[in-house]
């Protein structure tokens, strides 16, 4: 199941995944389950909920995996990267095709502890940790991009899209979650609009999208 993720990554991964699970069930606690607040913050909060994972799991980290490696990205961005879990799915794949991946993450302990992850990893050459706003973070980022992964703050996915999308390259794809969450819907109204110059599927609590040339 594991065959394709190099065993460094893998051992990190299973470590991370644990201690996410323990903290998704203090989180249940704190917020009634429905996990609303975890993804809802606006400008004047944005960093906060430090202690919390917030991490996709492993099928969603491997689905991450499979579609960087089947479309074979060279440069891959990711908004939100918390402690890393989706991150490392995605250096495992880049490492494998000399991609590189720039994301993102506001929260300094978290910056902190990514920095020592990926080098516990061995990915730090094939991963850009940018720390701060990701909304000026990354405006300098390189083109063309060609997979961008959302998973910051759901408020931010519209302005972080609209950022980046002159950067997009023709054919990128663009993979969001936990879409239903009612703070990402302009950004689903507007990916579904003829606007977004993509085409949008949503698939359970994620949007699918592939650029348009
Ligand atoms: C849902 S978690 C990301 C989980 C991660 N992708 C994973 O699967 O392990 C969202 C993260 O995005 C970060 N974040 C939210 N808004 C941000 C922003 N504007 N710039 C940078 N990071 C942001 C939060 O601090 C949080 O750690």
């Amino acid at each position: 199941m594991h065959a394709d993720i190099p065993p460094a990554i893998q051992t990190v991964l299973d470590r991370l995944h644990a201690q996410a699970a323990q903290d998704a069930g203090r989180w249940r606690e704190r917020d009634g389950g429905d996990g609303a607040v975890a993804t809802s913050a606006g400008g004047g909060d944005l960093v906060r909920l430090g202690e919390f994972y917030l991490a996709v799991s492993p099928d969603e980290g491997r689905l991450l995996h499979i579609l960087a490696r089947a479309c074979g990205a060279k440069r891959v961005v990711e908004f939100g990267a918390s402690f890393g879990i989706s991150s490392l799915y995605l250096a495992a794949a880049l490492g494998k095709q000399g991609g590189h991946l720039t994301t993102t993450e506001v929260h300094p302990d978290k910056c902190a502890s990514l920095r020592r992850t990926f080098d516990e990893a061995g990915v730090s050459q094939t991963v850009t940790l940018l720390e701060g706003d990701a909304r000026e973070t990354l405006a300098e980022v390189d083109a063309p991009i060609d997979m961008l992964v959302l998973d910051g703050w759901k408020s931010m996915y519209l302005p972080v899209f609209t950022l980046l999308r002159p950067k997009l390259a023709p054919g990128c794809l663009i993979v969001a979650d936990n879409i239903n969450h009612a703070a990402a819907a302009d950004y689903l109204a507007h990916m579904r609009g003829s606007e977004g110059g993509a085409v949008t599927t949503v698939i359970g609590d994620l949007a699918l999208s592939y650029v348009t040339p």
